[in-house]
């Protein structure tokens, strides 16, 4: 029981069973670091509270250097009565420098230690998710501007719907994710306030520097109540949620892009760095990469068990104020879905920038039909109410369909006897790329108009 830092109230000897439960160390060692640096910055307040003095204070800093780098090298030697990471590293600095090592933790508790590292681990990793996310975006606009002329059906209920540019389609899923690039940007304001210094739950009664500990470790704020600040995971279940809407997002586009790339649709071909193949039938080509994506949104948002916000609303719901040790749960989740983010984000980078698109297929795929709407504005155009135009517009398919040819092949007669208005230049109408270039209002699928997104997405970018 030698090492336990809480072993002094205690005869008995915990269950193994009841160890294994309650050990963390398996997997919050990846705070192996951002703890230390915690405790690095705790000893500098402690010598400045004059807890400590200069000698101590070198002593202990020169120990939690050689954890660090023993951390780093891979060669930190995790014992069985290392509890949790904290416990572990504050074993080593006492086996490295000695007693001494007992007096780093006074007036701190894991409470704030942990929440502490656990938003430090965060910082850092927001910042490589933001980095990769914003990669994507850019790679969706780039292509967007390269590929401007590329025309296609847009679809609603999967139905062919109204011919649009491929760049207003991808436009489309970089848009979303910039929402996604600034609700992480919001995450981040939050979990830049620190909890250290809130001790267990009612404070520090030792005169701790709260400023000097918050510009150490670089935050922007310190927390305005120990209570709050030791037990809320607000930023955790922000960051869940908001990695939730991001892959929401990212599945979104995934079976766009499945879909796509049926042989049915031909639109694209992915590249075989993404595919894989079956083991049975040797023509097979599977989008496997954009599927693991839609699957891995399920991940983060937490089924079948998985870590995830779903696992993390669970462990919050009904627990009392302060600590308790319900929260040792929140960092599964965060590790994992930080992991899959990083994983997801490049791989759908890889996904966008290399695939290739079959614009004969998707020229193919537009029917006349699908200018039904632009028929009834050429009415409109002439003077007709809206209703009417549609109506008939309405007709003028009906008739084609009842003659088995399509609506561009009507005879101007056959169009007048449904509305005198027709003229001659009702032809014209059935021009996939004049119909694009009609919708010029600001968001629209005109050229102009989707050249102005992909300006205004870049100036964006600069600023996320
Ligand atoms: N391993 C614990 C966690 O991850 C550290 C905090 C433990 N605090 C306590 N009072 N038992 O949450």
């Amino acid at each position: 029981e030698g090492n336990k830092l809480w072993g002094g109230r205690f005869s008995g000897s915990t269950d193994p069973i009841m160890e294994m439960l309650n050990a963390s160390i398996s997997y919050d060692q990846r705070l192996a670091e951002v703890d230390i640096q915690g405790s690095m910055a705790y000893a500098k307040a402690l010598e400045k509270s004059g807890i400590l003095s200069k000698m101590e204070l070198e002593k202990i800093l020169g120990g939690l250097d050689k954890i660090s780098e023993e951390w780093s090298k891979g060669v930190f030697g995790v014992i069985q009565t290392d509890e949790d990471i904290h416990t572990a590293n504050e074993r080593r600095l006492k086996e490295l420098i000695g007693d001494v090592a007992g007096k780093l933790h006074t007036g701190r508790s894991r409470n704030d230690q942990v929440v502490t590292d656990l938003k430090l681990f965060m910082k850092n990793s927001l910042s490589i998710i933001s980095t990769h996310l914003l990669r994507l975006i850019e790679t969706l606009v780039e292509r967007a501007a390269i590929e401007i002329d590329v025309i296609l059906p847009g679809y609603t209920h999967l139905q062919k719907a109204q011919p649009i540019r491929w760049s207003q389609f991808l436009l489309s899923h970089a848009v979303a994710l910039t929402r996604d690039s600034e609700r992480l940007g919001e995450v981040k304001r939050r979990i830049n306030v620190l909890p250290l210094g809130s001790g267990a739950l009612a404070g520090n009664p030792l005169g701790i520097d709260r400023e000097l500990l918050c510009s150490e470790l670089d935050f922007a704020s310190i927390s305005l109540n120990s209570m709050d600040a030791v037990s809320e995971r607000d930023f955790v279940v922000e960051f869940l949620s908001a990695a939730t809407l991001l892959m929401i997002h990212l599945s979104k586009m995934a079976e766009d892009l499945i879909i796509y790339s049926t042989s049915e649709f031909g639109f694209l071909t992915l590249s075989d760095a993404y595919s894989t193949g079956s083991s049975l039938m040797p023509q097979k080509k599977n989008p496997d990469s954009l599927e693991l994506i839609r699957s891995k949104a399920g991940r983060v948002c937490g089924f079948w068990g998985c870590p995830g916000l779903a696992a993390i609303l669970m462990v919050l719901k009904g627990l009392p104020s302060t600590y308790n040790k319900d929260l040792q749960e929140d960092k599964e989740a965060v590790f994992d879905v930080i992991d899959t983010l990083n994983a997801v984000l490049q791989v759908a980078t890889g996904v966008i920038s290399t695939l290739q698109i079959n614009k004969e297929s998707m020229e193919r795929a537009l029917s006349p039909e699908m200018l039904a709407t632009d028929l009834a504005h050429y009415l409109v155009r002439k003077g007709m109410p809206f209703r009417q135009a549609h109506v008939a517009s309405g007709k003028a398919v009906q008739l084609a369909e009842t003659k088995g040819i399509t609506v561009n092949h009507l005879s101007l007669e056959e169009m007048q006897n449904i509305s005198p208005l027709f003229g001659s230049d009702v032809a014209q109408v059935f021009s996939v790329l004049s119909s694009v270039e009609q919708y010029t209002a600001a968001g629209g699928t005109a050229k102009s108009s989707v050249s102005a997104q992909i300006e205004q997405l870049r100036e964006l970018l600069k600023r996320l």
